[in-house]
């Protein structure tokens, strides 16, 4: 292959080059007297991306999936109620850990393409008068199927009932690229991935945690060793870790938050939605749908494209690659060959989003289906030329 492959999977995403950079160094000593001068901002810095003053954030080698299992074996206990929807394979992977972890999980079915059922939670949570439910479980950004939900409103449906029950998000695909408020909405415990927003290899799993889920902490008795918020805690105050940490990613994390906060958080989130936009603007020219049933569940990181049941998706994220050297994302689980999706996260910006939707274009023609060539690409075009500000394109660069 002559040039890089394109990289559209919702995750990993690009790595910006700044950000390579601060990971190209000699192995340092994790236990030397200042390395907290270097640890210590860091994780006060990163409390600003999760938009919190009062919890703390972990951040522990490890990957989204160590985060999920970091902040409910630290919270929660085996046998404890917890209340979860189901649309995607990242929300059933939530469950399934948890399942395996020995809680009790209530399992709400919704159709893959909607949100997390606010109202069904209200009415759940409005019932539990004796608060059996411990938890309650929210992926914010399904990544299997593009759909955002609404972590604002199930704060909202817990306040009304005024249920005690903990607000666990799986922030990996929004931390960082959608606007994600963990005070604000009393998050308890916020999970994201260093390879999706953050813009760095996979190898971080950064946990937010809450004071009241730290509170939680000292009474849960699931097992846990590794990912123990005591230990990190302990630790952390002082600038170190229970463990030999991952200073190059540590190093990288650095320059990602230089750079998100270099660009204005608000300003990421607000490129993310325009970057997005175009990406919709191109599946409606292409006469395709998204697997997301309603614009209110619009992912700004990830856009799941439906295509015609004569088409097999897979096919076309195959030939992609093959042809183009353009990865695209494939179907998961029960979605596998009906949708392909193109992650539009991180270090972005027009061009290269135009990039992807040429390259899909293409595929797709490749693989049978008859979308106009190049129509994708020009309504997408016109909405990044007629939104196009000064401030965008510095943003972008
Ligand atoms: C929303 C969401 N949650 C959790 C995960 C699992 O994260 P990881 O693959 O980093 O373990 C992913 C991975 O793509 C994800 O998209």
């Amino acid at each position: 292959m002559s040039a890089r492959t394109a990289l559209f999977v919702p995750g990993p995403t690009n790595v910006p080059d700044a950000v390579r950079r601060a990971m190209d160094i000699p192995m340092e000593d994790h236990r030397a007297p200042d390395f907290p001068d270097f640890v210590l901002p860091l994780l006060q810095d990163l409390k600003r991306v999760f938009k919190t003053r009062s919890g703390q954030v972990f951040v522990f080698p490890g990957s989204g999936t160590g985060g999920w299992e970091a902040a409910i074996t630290n919270t929660l206990s085996p046998g404890d109620k917890v209340l979860a929807a189901r649309f995607g394979q990242f929300s059933h992977l939530w469950i399934d850990l948890c399942q395996r972890h020995g809680l009790d999980v209530e399992v709400i079915d919704v159709a893959w393409g909607e949100g997390t059922p606010v109202e069904r939670f209200a009415e759940r949570l409005a019932k539990d008068a004796s608060h059996a439910i411990k938890a309650v479980l929210v992926c914010h950004n399904e990544t299997a199927t593009g759909v955002t939900s609404d972590v604002a409103a199930v704060r909202r449906a817990l306040d009304a009932s005024e249920h005690p029950a903990l607000l666990c998000v799986d922030g990996v695909s929004s931390i960082a690229s959608i606007d994600f408020r963990m005070d604000e909405w009393a998050v308890d415990l916020a999970v994201a991935g260093s390879q999706k927003g953050f813009m760095l290899p996979a190898g971080l799993a950064m946990v937010g945690a809450s004071p009241k889920a730290l509170e939680a902490a000292k009474a849960a008795t699931s097992h846990r060793c590794y990912f123990d918020f005591a230990d990190m805690i302990r630790t952390n105050k002082d600038g170190y870790f229970p463990y030999t940490p991952a200073t190059t990613l540590l190093r990288g994390l650095r320059a990602s938050l230089d750079l998100l906060e270099a660009e204005g958080l608000e300003n990421v989130f607000a490129r993310h939605r325009r970057l997005a936009e175009g990406v919709r603007k191109a599946v409606a020219a292409w006469g395709l749908s998204l697997c997301a049933a309603h614009p209110r569940w619009h992912s700004d990181t990830v856009s799941a494209v439906c295509v015609p049941e004569s088409v097999d998706a897979n096919e076309i994220v195959g030939l992609a690659y093959r042809r183009y050297g353009l990865s695209l994302g494939v179907g998961l689980s029960k979605v596998a060959g009906k949708v392909f999706r193109i992650g539009h996260l991180g270090h972005l910006n027009e061009l290269m989003v135009l990039t992807a939707l040429a390259g899909s274009e293409m595929a797709m023609r490749d693989a049978g289906l008859a979308v106009a060539p190049g129509s994708g690409v020009a309504a997408a075009q016109e909405h990044f030329r007629e939104t196009a500000t000064p401030r965008a394109r510095a943003a972008a660069a």
